[in-house]
């Protein structure tokens, strides 16, 4: 579980937070299988989903709120309690998340962006959670925050957790030598 009040410390004062082994090995290998038996698409950009394949070229399954895994319903009602946890504490008047799985193949890389842009969309909070067993320094696939002239580089070890405030940092993903995996949402307000 997440050092919760380290977090939001961390949110407020830098706009990200990034903790080791929030989730267990045997979490980790559910939600893995998951993502075996999900059909994983292409993922597009912006409000209608174009596949821009020189920015991103990831693939994605969008979570439903009936997903029979097991793992995945302990992961949305993880969510649930952190939105709550979110709303009381820094008043963020969140309403919702949607959360997807997602996979870069060797060669895959998300090139410098926001997750919203300015307000323009409705993404309030972006938070990961990694499933890379025995990831090493040589299999790249960073998760790279810049933000007020500080570079964080983030592996994507399994069981790690990452989230910022998805309007203020700037991030990419550096090129992934090796399958890299994860469970990735956004928690929403209304626009
Ligand atoms: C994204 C993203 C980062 C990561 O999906 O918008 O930036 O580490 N992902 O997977
Ligand atoms: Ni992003």
């Amino acid at each position: 579980m997440i050092d919760f009040q380290k977090c939001l410390v961390q949110l407020t004062d830098k706009g990200w937070f990034h903790q080791k082994n929030a989730f267990s090995q045997d979490f980790v290998k559910d939600i893995k299988q998951a993502i075996i038996e999900r059909n994983l698409v292409k993922a597009g950009i912006g409000q209608s989903k174009v596949v821009h394949s020189d920015i991103r070229n990831d693939s994605i399954f969008w979570i439903e709120p009936e997903d029979p895994s097991s793992a995945i319903q302990k992961y949305l009602h993880f969510l649930k309690k952190l939105q709550v946890n979110l709303n009381q504490s820094l008043f963020l008047g969140i309403q919702n998340f949607e959360v997807h799985l997602a996979q870069y193949q060797k060669g895959g890389f998300y090139k410098p962006h926001y997750d919203n842009f300015q307000g323009k969309n409705n993404r309030v909070v972006t938070i990961i959670t990694y499933l890379n067993e025995n990831w090493n320094q040589e299999d790249g696939g960073l998760l790279r925050l810049h933000h007020q002239g500080e570079i964080v580089d983030i592996q994507p070890e399994a069981g790690s957790l990452a989230m910022f405030i998805s309007e203020d940092i700037l991030h990419e993903v550096s090129e992934s030598y090796k399958t890299r995996q994860s469970i990735t949402g956004w928690f929403l307000r209304q626009n």
